[in-house]
């Protein structure tokens, strides 16, 4: 199969709408990472984007909406905290898990009896499912274990000959995966940080509790509240090593391990820190940490097509976006941390 990439333009979204109503499945931009499309309510189309991911079958799929009226549908029951985070971070980088009703394939939510909903802010992304008229599922549009994808040319390197069409609306704005919310309770929970954080969440609802698994590998056999926490994730081939602790003492021991490693290796680290002629893939300033989530994803695939053999990143605080960005670090590096003091 040809795989084309398009511009965002009247031609290309009615092309993305058509692919959708048709059955197939295609590269969506959102501005979170660009997603695997297809019509949520076809199974057929929804069981395409597993074969194509190589994504479990266990690991349900998020279904995008374009406005509010097409909620409804979709779930059983919208309890009114829901309500509040909806109003308040609607259209925008934030999933809510809610009871989902019958309509929705048992694929698309792996057999569970709730479903994640979200509405995207990309107008990209909207126009697409407006288009379609029909809901999107769609995971991030990646191989399943690979970082997701930031830019149509991610999209292209895992996935080109599986899909005929991928949208490209330029890097994503974001750069990490919407906000994960179990949002059947009084108190949300966020199973996976992301675009909204938690003190976003805290201020707009007065209450919020963030999974112990967001900075915890899952022991074997555990339980968990959201498949995806299983798994492996954002891996590169490089052995990924994270320092977190004073940032003098984590400069020095990220530029003594450096030195000491014979194979190739390279640091991911802050445009403030200077490293010398050690190679650095910058994860921007400090003053912007918003700028660690945008680069973060294109940073990891880096490390793979410069064959490093080992990544040393410097952790980033966890506060607001922060642990969205220590989240996926810390999965890339299987959690391997390193404290300095
Ligand atoms: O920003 C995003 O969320 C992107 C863009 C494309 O919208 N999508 C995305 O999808 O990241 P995916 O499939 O790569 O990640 C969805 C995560 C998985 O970890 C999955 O386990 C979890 O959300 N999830 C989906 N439905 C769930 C449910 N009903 N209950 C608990 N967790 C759920
Ligand atoms: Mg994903």
């Amino acid at each position: 199969m040809n795989t084309e990439i398009l511009p965002v333009n009247d031609e290309s979204i009615r092309l993305a709408g058509r692919f959708i109503r048709e059955g197939q499945i295609i590269g969506i931009p959102t501005e979170t990472v660009y997603g695997l499309g297809a019509d949520a309510l076809n199974e057929q189309a929804v069981m395409k984007i597993f074969a194509a991911k190589g994504r479990p079958a266990d690991n349900p799929l998020i279904v995008h909406v374009s406005c509010e009226e097409e909620i409804k549908p979709l779930v059983t029951e919208i309890p009114e905290t829901a309500r509040l985070l909806m109003k308040r971070f609607w259209p925008g980088p934030m999933t809510l898990v809610l009871p989902k009703a019958h309509c929705i394939p048992d694929v698309v939510s792996a057999g569970l009896d709730t479903v994640g909903i979200r509405m995207p802010e990309s107008a990209a992304a909207r126009a697409i499912i407006r288009e379609s008229r029909r809901p999107i599922a769609a995971p991030s549009a990646n191989t399943s274990g690979r970082p997701s994808p930031t830019t149509a040319m991610h999209v292209y390197e895992d996935l080109h000959g599986k899909i005929p069409l991928i949208i490209d609306d330029g890097p994503c704005r974001v750069g990490v995966e919407s906000t994960v919310i179990d949002a059947r309770g009084e108190i949300p929970v966020i199973l996976r940080p992301g675009g909204i954080t938690a003190e976003m969440i805290m201020q707009a609802v007065g209450s919020v509790r963030i999974d112990e698994h967001v900075m915890q590998p899952v022991a074997e056999g555990e339980a968990v509240r959201s498949p995806g926490m299983k798994y492996k994730h954002y891996a590169p081939k490089a052995k990924v090593v994270i320092y977190d602790g004073r940032p003098e003492a984590v400069q020095a021991a990220i530029c003594r391990r450096y030195d000491a490693f014979t194979g190739k290796a390279c640091i991911l680290g802050r445009t403030e820190h200077n490293y010398g002629n050690r190679r650095v893939i910058s994860l921007g300033s400090l003053q912007h940490p918003e700028e660690a989530a945008a680069a973060l994803f294109a940073a990891l695939r880096e490390l793979d097509e410069e064959g490093i053999e080992l990544a040393l990143c410097e952790a980033v605080d966890q506060q607001g976006i922060g642990l969205a960005v220590m989240n996926r670090m810390g999965r890339a590096a299987a959690f391997d941390i390193e404290r300095c003091l």
